[in-house]
């Protein structure tokens, strides 16, 4: 489409708490503005145990949930709703890979190699879908409910 305002997409993004805590929020919105995203929507969240598993329940047979829950109600979070063209792969592609570790090597000016540690302190949070995009800005902004989005979706169409 060629009016610019339908080719823009949303996502979501999150400080975790090893990010917060580290004082890596201005620079990792620095990188966010510089790379041409939008800061639609911020909100500072403290996650608790039912909240982040059911965040992360997709991950909920994995050896490392309890872990992972955890860690993420260990500290406040910043939740983001990110808006751009291909937002949420090219997010994913700044964020970097999942281990901190092998970011620093593969990917060394990806956020996650700036700021993480492992696979589990990596500092930040991409959605992997539009469908994950959807229900996670939704599970953090109640007002972007499903049906809000589903009907900005279809007006985009027309
Ligand atoms: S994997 O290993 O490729 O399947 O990892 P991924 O699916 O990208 O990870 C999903 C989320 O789980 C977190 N994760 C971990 N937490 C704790 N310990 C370990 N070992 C671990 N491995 C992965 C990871 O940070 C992902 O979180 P999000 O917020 O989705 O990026």
């Amino acid at each position: 489409l060629s009016n610019g305002i339908a080719e823009r997409e949303k996502t979501l993004a999150m400080i975790k708490p090893d990010g917060l805590s580290g004082n890596y929020t201005d620079g990792i919105k620095k990188v966010i503005l510089e790379s041409g995203f939008r800061i639609l929507r911020e909100r500072v969240v403290q996650l608790d145990e039912n909240g982040a598993a059911t965040f992360y329940a997709e991950h909920s047979s994995r050896s490392f949930f309890s872990s992972l829950i955890k860690y993420m109600t260990s500290g406040p979070a910043l939740a983001m709703v990110l808006e751009k063209e291909n937002a949420i792969a090219d997010w994913r592609t700044l964020i970097g890979p999942t281990d901190a570790r092998k970011a620093k090597i593969t990917h060394p000016h990806s956020i996650r190699a700036m700021c993480g540690l492992d696979s589990e302190k990596n500092c930040i949070h991409g959605s992997d879908s539009p469908q994950s995009a959807q229900r996670e800005m939704s599970f953090f902004f109640k007002e972007m409910s499903s049906v809000h989005l589903l009907c900005q979706q279809l007006y985009v169409q027309f």
